[in-house]
């Protein structure tokens, strides 16, 4: 069966919540920014299902030695936020994954020809082939910019197929580009949006995420 990219839109009420919560015009910064920090916080939950590695061992109880199941600590787990606005969703996404390493990627989307370019990139030079990577990003638009940033990753030693996409909204180019250039890999989204406008940003969308968190 050939592999194809799979789109999980948690059908949970805090997600929804949080995202009726960021969709709003009129929620100011402050709140703004807490309803993006906890759609990190349960998308990343929801993304670490069968992804975080784990080992059966034993544990002995109080009252008797029983079978346990554990965090496999030897195999990394790195978390990469797409500056700036996939900055909003680390903080939630590190109250689940306290022990992974965070990897800072800068992408800047020119206005103009909505093309994406590097101005900061702290990805390791080779990542150990076993590593989980989660890259965090509120937005998949036309996908210029979640495509530059696997480009960086698969070219540094990294496995789509271990890799999952934490996103609040995504739009169909994103996907449909995702889909065709990386079968196997996974993205958690709070919603799939209809389309994008001429400015190339989604609708309706939450506008533009990376001002919203910062008031700028
Ligand atoms: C936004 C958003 C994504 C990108 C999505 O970032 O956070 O990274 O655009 O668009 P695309 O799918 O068409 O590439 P932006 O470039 O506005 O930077 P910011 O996060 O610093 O605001």
């Amino acid at each position: 069966m050939v592999p194809q990219l799979r789109v999980y839109v948690p059908p949970h009420p805090l997600i929804k919540h949080w995202l009726a919560v960021a969709r709003d015009a009129s929620t100011p910064s402050v709140l703004f920014r807490s309803a993006v920090t906890e759609l990190g916080r349960w998308l990343t939950y929801e993304a670490a299902r069968e992804w975080l590695p784990t080992l059966e061992t034993t544990v002995q109880s109080p009252l008797a030695s029983c079978p346990a199941t554990v965090i496999n600590s030897n195999v990394p787990v790195a978390v990469v936020p797409i500056l700036r606005a996939g900055l909003g969703l680390l903080e939630g996404a590190q109250t689940v994954l306290p022990l992974a390493s965070i990897y800072h990627l800068g992408l800047e989307r020119d206005e103009n020809t909505l093309q994406p370019s590097c101005y900061l990139n702290k990805l390791p030079e080779k990542f150990d082939p076993q590593t989980r990577v989660l890259v965090t990003d509120p937005m998949l638009a036309t996908g210029g910019s979640i495509l530059k940033a696997m480009s960086e990753l698969v070219h540094r030693g990294v496995e789509p197929s271990l890799t999952r996409i934490v996103s609040i909204v995504a739009a169909p180019p994103a996907l449909q580009k995702l889909s065709a250039d990386y079968p196997g890999l996974m993205v958690y989204t709070a919603t799939i949006d209809e389309g994008l406008n001429d400015q190339g940003f989604i609708v309706p969308g939450l506008g533009d995420a990376g001002d919203r968190i910062f008031g700028t």
